[in-house]
């Protein structure tokens, strides 16, 4: 990692003279939109130049974009990965032209080290746990003897897909009775996770899922459509653990059709901001910058739960 200050433009640097290039991975969902909109409000209120990109959940797309800084000369970039590899050699790019970069959201896998400042964003694996955890909990004092789990998975290859099934994993083997029967793909979009999950009853039946654990919120949102149109009861006939915390998931807790929304905080902006503020200032930015995140569920917070703007 690109640590402390070897690349700092000069402190005095008027923040209107700073040019920050911001590379979003796409807008698959509610989430997102908040994100980028969490970064975008916080680097305008310092005053910084925004070069904005939206990647469309396309690497190469993403890749260009990030070139296109290199070429403009910005002075940051800050970079939201749609993948977990791939990115080395423009990241190498970014270095050689004396760039430093800051990944917000998912993490990378890189060949060689130091090719970032740092890293903002949320730990995935302490969302699979707290996630496993409501389950382990739930089921502590029954006499059930199985707990059959159906897991909505997240786009392949990205670092939250990854650690939140780990994470899960990590927790629910603790407890022999409890399994995952299947993983289905949903790549964090609403209507592919409805269209997978209709098949997915069509073929094989629901009766025999206790559980759903859903790596997102949109996902979710499109499952609830499909149990509805079958005649299952959320939250009440199947379990509902799911990701995120936007405002509708948060209404369908309080409704009772899901039951334990594990938070993924969006709210990335001001952690940008006031890490490229110590930056240009000169300070040692840390590796590694995580982002404080709770657990919502029918077990007891729900009058305490703040505002949703997403
Ligand atoms: O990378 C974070 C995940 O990406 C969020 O949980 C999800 O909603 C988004 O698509």
């Amino acid at each position: 990692v690109v640590g402390g200050c070897a690349n700092s433009p000069d402190a005095e640097e008027e923040p209107g003279n700073i040019v920050i290039g911001f590379s979003q991975s796409g807008t698959e969902s509610n989430w997102r939109k908040r994100h980028t909109e969490s970064i975008r409000e916080e680097l305008d209120k310092e005053g910084y130049e925004v070069l904005y990109r939206n990647g469309f959940m396309n690497q190469d797309r993403q890749i260009q974009d990030m070139r296109t800084f290199i070429a403009y000369k910005v002075d940051m970039i800050v970079f939201t990965p749609i993948m977990e590899d791939g990115w080395d050699a423009v990241l190498l790019e970014a270095k050689a032209a004396g760039i430093p970069v800051i990944i917000v959201d998912r993490h990378i896998r890189t060949a060689e080290e130091n090719l970032y400042l740092t890293h903002i964003g949320s730990s995935s694996k302490a969302e699979g746990n707290r996630a496993g955890l409501y389950i382990t909990n739930h089921f502590q004092n029954s006499s059930q003897s199985s707990v059959k789990i159906l897991e909505m998975k997240g786009l392949a290859n990205t670092s939250p897909t990854n650690f939140r099934s780990e994470g899960f994993m990590e927790v629910i083997s603790r407890d022999s009775r409890i399994s995952i029967k299947a993983s289905l793909e949903g790549d964090f979009i609403r209507s592919k996770a409805k269209d997978v999950f209709r098949k997915y009853i069509e073929e094989n039946g629901w009766e025999d899922i206790d559980v759903l654990y859903s790596h997102n919120d949109e996902m979710t949102l499109g499952m609830l459509e499909v149990m509805e149109e079958n005649g299952i009861v959320p939250g009440q006939d199947i379990l509902i653990v799911t990701i995120d915390g936007q405002a509708e998931m948060i209404e369908n807790l309080r409704a009772g059709k899901v039951n334990c929304v594990v938070e993924c905080n969006p709210n990335a902006g001001w952690y940008v901001r006031n890490t490229i503020k110590r930056y240009l200032n000169g300070n040692t930015i840390p590796d590694e910058i995580y982002m404080p995140e709770t657990v919502f569920s029918d077990k007891g917070n729900l009058d305490s739960i703040p505002p949703r703007e997403y």
